[in-house]
């Protein structure tokens, strides 16, 4: 796909691996419909896209956690750029929240915006995509969506689901004669804020569970989602799994 003056969301963008996708895209030439909660940092990312010459991003202030709110998403896009090409759908959480003492409202919420809005989105994005033409979607998930990571607990189990579901709407899409595509991308350990997230911003926590080796950077990933994004029509790169060089699993 030539990404120039092709229309695409990305949720999750105020930080992190979204945000790279995003300056990554943008600076191809994409019309980009940048999502998340924080109005500030979507703010401060679309006044850095502009001022490096991209176009100035749709911003929507949107909680995942609310059906309506992703359904604005994608009508507000609509109305914008008048069509979808692709979705990143990259926003996503980890709680500490083992399974013998894990919270109830953690695991609700991991499910939530991992796993259902996820899925809402990929139903969304379709309605939107050209007929003919098809689109693209890109499903965020993980290394812990591969194998299980000690401590992986119900994040672990929210990834294996997108791998699921990743598949079973490839499937879905094949039986219905689709152009469009739909991959994914599985990371190991990223510097992003994924970490303060995971340990509710407990510093100690945090910088022990920091590797001790050089991990990946957000533009590792998003040059990767590049890749399967300008893969020709007839290729389906269906899972990119991308770590550290020295991380072990
Ligand atoms: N970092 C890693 O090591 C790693 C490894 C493998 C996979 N991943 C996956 O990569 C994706 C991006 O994570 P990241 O590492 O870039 O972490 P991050 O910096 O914490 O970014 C997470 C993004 O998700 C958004 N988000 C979370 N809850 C939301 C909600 N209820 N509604 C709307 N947006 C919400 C956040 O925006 P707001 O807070 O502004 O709403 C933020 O933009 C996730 O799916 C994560 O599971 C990360």
């Amino acid at each position: 796909m030539n990404l120039e003056g092709s229309s695409a969301v990305v949720t999750g963008a105020s930080s992190g691996i979204g945000e790279a996708i995003a300056l990554e895209l943008a600076s191809r030439g994409a019309r980009l419909t940048l999502t998340a909660r924080r109005e500030d940092r979507l703010d401060e990312l679309g006044g850095r896209i502009t001022s490096t010459g991209g176009e100035a991003p749709l911003l929507v202030a949107a909680d995942l956690r609310k059906a309506e709110d992703i359904t604005r998403i994608f009508e507000e896009s609509r109305a914008r750029w008048g069509g979808l090409d692709i979705l990143i759908n990259n926003a996503g959480l980890g709680r500490k929240a083992g399974f013998h003492d894990g919270a109830t409202e953690d695991w609700r919420e991991m499910l939530e915006v991992n796993v259902l809005a996820l899925t809402v989105a990929c139903r969304e994005a379709l309605g939107c995509f050209d007929g003919e033409r098809g689109g693209h979607i890109v499903n965020v998930s993980s290394m812990a969506g591969h194998r299980i990571p000690p401590r992986g607990g119900f994040y672990a189990a929210t990834k294996f689901a997108v791998r699921a579901i990743t598949e079973c709407l490839r499937q879905e899409l094949r039986a219905l004669g689709s152009p469009s595509r739909v991959s994914e991308i599985s990371p190991g350990f990223v510097t992003t804020e994924f970490h303060e997230v995971f340990y509710r911003g407990d510093a100690e926590q945090v910088a022990a569970g920091r590797p001790d080796y050089r991990v990946l950077d957000p533009r590792d990933v998003a040059a990767s989602v590049i890749h399967i994004l300008e893969a020709p029509d007839h290729v389906a790169i269906h899972d990119v799994l991308i770590r550290s060089n020295e991380q072990e699993s």
